[in-house]
């Protein structure tokens, strides 16, 4: 054989055991939501089978193959885990954003209601608990993840309530909202694949990176993106304060009018185009940690993961 033959080969081979790793995610996720309670069982299924892009868990999933993890099953629990939360925190974001559509379905609330939107994602937050026990110290790393991504959430709340919501703010929202969630996946593929003190700081630090650029091109997508293609309610972090910070110059109080103003200034200006350049430098700073790791097909994977963020139109 050829070395490019001998390339191709390796790289199939890769994408099959990528392939098997999230469906084993998938499958371990199915498992964990069959409650007797019909309502949790059904609702949480209904989140879980709309698909989502499932970022989080293949980003674990590839750094653990990536620094030489072999065990797909004992991998697949963290990782379903990881995926769980960000479902959770998602149901739970549709409540508070008024959010009617999510993955393309309508959302928990709108559907079951407030009341059972709150039960779902606080059941698939408890899930949770049930997937890690048996991991120990690495429960560490996913709830520090969870009180980071309150804080973020409260502190956004927050900032929007009393008007502070400012260009700090935003930073050190996304990073305790999202980004730190990003992080610990990072971490904790690293450390189940057994990975040096300098690989594992050097994937939490790529998997943190990745998720502060998420969030910004998240928010970007929010004012630009298609809805259909994004698959859940667009424009409403704008019209509800959150997202990017602008200004309103507008003389009138019609919240509507405010809307437009801001919605006018983001189109036209730089925002956006500084936005971007912010969510490309994340991207940057991410791929040159992933030197830390061997050249491999999923290393080239996890490349790919980081140029797709800026890239993405859902
Ligand atoms: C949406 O996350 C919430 C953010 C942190 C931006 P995703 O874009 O990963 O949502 P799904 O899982 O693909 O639906
Ligand atoms: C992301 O916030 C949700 C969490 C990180 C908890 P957003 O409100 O920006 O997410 P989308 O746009 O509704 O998915
Ligand atoms: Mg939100
Ligand atoms: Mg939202």
């Amino acid at each position: 054989m050829t070395t490019q033959m001998i390339r191709e080969v390796a790289q199939e081979s890769a994408a099959q055991r990528i392939d098997s790793a999230l469906a084993a995610v998938e499958q371990t996720m199915l498992n964990v939501v069959k409650s007797d309670v019909e309502v949790l069982r059904d609702a949480s299924t209904h989140i879980l089978a709309a698909g989502g892009k499932r970022v989080r868990p293949r980003l674990m999933m590839l750094m653990y193959l990536a620094l030489g993890g072999e065990d797909i099953a004992y991998a697949a629990a963290p990782a379903a885990a990881i995926e769980l939360m960000h479902t959770a925190s998602v149901v739970h974001d549709d409540i508070n954003d008024h959010g009617i559509m999510r993955r393309g379905r309508p959302s928990v609330n709108a559907i079951w209601g407030r009341t059972f939107a709150l039960l779902t994602g606080d059941f698939l937050f408890t899930s949770v608990y049930q997937l890690m026990a048996p991991y120990k110290d690495l429960n560490i790393m996913l709830a520090r993840a969870a009180t980071a991504l309150v804080e973020g959430e409260t502190l956004q709340a927050h900032a929007v309530k009393t008007n502070t919501f400012t260009r700090e703010a935003y930073a050190r929202i996304i990073s305790l909202k999202t980004a730190a969630l990003f992080q610990s996946a990072g971490e904790i593929g690293a450390r189940l694949a057994n990975a040096t003190p300098e690989q594992i700081e050097a994937a939490a630090t790529y998997a943190f990176n990745i998720g502060m650029a998420f969030q910004i091109v998240d928010d970007i997508l929010d004012i630009v993106g298609d809805e259909a293609k994004l698959g859940k309610t667009a424009g409403i972090d704008i019209e509800q304060g959150r997202g990017f910070v602008v200004a309103n110059s507008d003389a009138s109080s019609n919240p509507a009018d405010i809307v437009d103003n801001i919605k006018q200034k983001l189109m036209s200006g730089d925002y956006l185009q500084e936005a971007r350049q912010q969510a490309e430098a994340f991207v940057n700073m991410a791929i040159a940690c992933l030197d830390a790791l061997p050249p491999s097909p999923y290393r080239d994977e996890l490349i790919a993961l980081a140029e797709l963020v800026v890239k993405r139109d859902h």
